[in-house]
Order: C-alpha cells, then structure tokens, then sequence
C-alpha cells in the first residue's frame, strides 16, 4: 500500500475523523511502516481547526510545499509536515485555512502523488483526506491516481444515495485501477453486505459510530488505554489491515 484516498459525497459524514482514525492505527497494524496523512480538502481544512488548532509551522504545510520549486521531493514533503506523535511514524501535512487557496495546487498535488511513492519505498505511506467530490478546486490527482480510494459513508437513505453517485462517477475515472471502495462510519441499523449493494460497491470497510474517541481525534487526544481499546481505534486497525490486503505493496517491504 502507498496511498489511500478518502473523500465524501454528501454532508459531513466523517472524512476527516476516518483518516485521522486510520492514521493512528496504521504503524499498530503496519508494524514497521510511518503514515503521512496529506489534507487536501479545497473546502478548508477540517485539521486546522480541530486536531491543529493550536497552529502549525509557517514552513509546514501544503500552501509551503506547493510555494516550492516542483517537482517536490520525499524529502520536502517530509519536511513541510507535522508529527502528530513523539516517534513521528505518524506525520501530517496541514491543509490551507480558506478555499480560495486551492486552486493554485493541482500541479502541486500531481507532484506529490509522484513523491508518495519514493515515499513508500522509504517506508512511509500515504493517506489524503480529499474531501467532499464535486467542489471545483477539487484535488482529482488523488482520486485518480491513488492505489486506494474510500468513499465515507453513513448507512442512512440521505448519504448512501449521494455515495451511490459518486461510486459510479468514480468508476470512469479509474478505469483499470481498483474500483472505489466505501468506507463505512455508521452502519444504521444496516448490513455491510446492504450498503455496498446500495452503493454499487464489492468492499465495504466498516468502521464505527464512536462519539468519545471520534471527539479525542478531532481534539488530538488520541492516547491511553481508553483510546487503544476504543471501538473506533479497534475498527481502524481491522480497515488498514483489509486496505493492506485489497492494495499490496508494490515495492518490497522489510517488516
Ligand atoms: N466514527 C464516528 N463516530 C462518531 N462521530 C463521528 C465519527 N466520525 C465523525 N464523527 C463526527 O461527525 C462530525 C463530522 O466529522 P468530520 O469533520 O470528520 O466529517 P467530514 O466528512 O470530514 O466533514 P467535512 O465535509 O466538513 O470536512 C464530527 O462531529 C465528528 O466528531
Ligand atoms: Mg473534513
């Protein structure tokens, strides 16, 4: 696995909650591998004002990458993010603060997706928050070209229609690649096996409705025991390790 996408479709059904979510489980069920999560949401980003509050460097980020000279390097984008943890095996590269500043970064973004991989080959894999499809700054790179893609989605009739739309407009745009996948917060009173069908999609990766630890994230909380054993964290270990099985490292990695 290198990169893995996240978006949404409709509402705010918790795109950014399940990327930091599978950020921090990723070294648990990846022994050995780091994790960059990439904010790439055009909307603004849902990190600023949650889990980054208390601010980020001004060298940090994507507006200071992209303000580079392309094409970036591993090592830059290494260097224009943030350690969300002491070791720094999980490392974020913060978003812009208004949407105005995205369109300037598309060209920024396709040198990135090409520096994700000298990334993966150094051990560090990539999961990028793109947000909600459709917004005309939208950061299509990644939805094209990750190894991954996971629409977020609640089990109820007002996100699963919008998500169904978005599979199938998703469809054309990663022809020969691995279809889209949805990535399940809270199933509803529904089955996996129900949503995907309604989705139109062959892999439902199941998260969990879990208020306290998805409050813990967002307030950059996510440490001791009640963390590690929360349903939320529990679930995130399950999906990165079904997302290292659908999307196999292409490079040879030593555990
Ligand atoms: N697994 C979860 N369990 C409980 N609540 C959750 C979960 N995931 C997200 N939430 C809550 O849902 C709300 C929206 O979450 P989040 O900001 O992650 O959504 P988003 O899809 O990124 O939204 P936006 O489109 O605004 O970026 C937040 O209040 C968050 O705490
Ligand atoms: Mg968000």
């Amino acid at each position: 696995m290198s990169v893995v996408a996240l978006c949404s479709a409709h509402g705010a059904p918790g795109t950014t909650t399940s990327a930091l979510a599978l950020c921090w489980a990723w070294p648990v069920a990846r022994p050995g591998r780091r994790v960059l999560l990439v904010d790439a949401d055009p909307a603004g980003s849902g990190l600023l004002t949650g889990y980054l509050s208390p601010g980020v460097p001004d060298a940090a980020g994507v507006s200071a990458l992209a303000a580079g000279r392309l094409p970036v390097t591993a090592e830059q984008v290494v260097g224009c993010g943030v350690a969300l943890d002491g070791a720094g095996t999980r490392m974020v590269l913060p978003g812009i603060a208004d949407p105005v500043q995205a369109r300037p970064l598309a060209s920024m973004w396709q040198s990135l997706l090409g520096a994700a991989r000298d990334l993966s080959d150094s051990g560090i894999d990539v999961v990028v928050d793109v947000g909600r499809v459709g917004h005309r700054a939208e950061p299509r790179t990644w939805l094209a070209g990750a190894d991954l893609v996971g629409v977020v989605v609640r089990g109820d009739l007002a996100s699963v229609a919008p998500a169904a739309a978005a599979v199938r407009g998703l469809a054309a745009e990663r022809t020969g690649r691995l279809a889209a996948v949805a990535v399940l917060v809270d199933a509803a009173g529904y089955s996996p096996a129900q949503i995907g069908e309604a989705l139109g999609v062959t892999h439902v990766l199941s998260l969990t409705r879990d208020p306290w630890t998805a409050r813990a994230l967002a307030a950059g909380g996510a440490t001791g025991w009640r963390f590690e054993r929360s349903p939320l964290h529990r679930a995130a270990r399950a999906v990165v390790e079904r997302i290292d099985a659908l999307a196999p490292d292409r490079t040879v990695v030593t555990r």
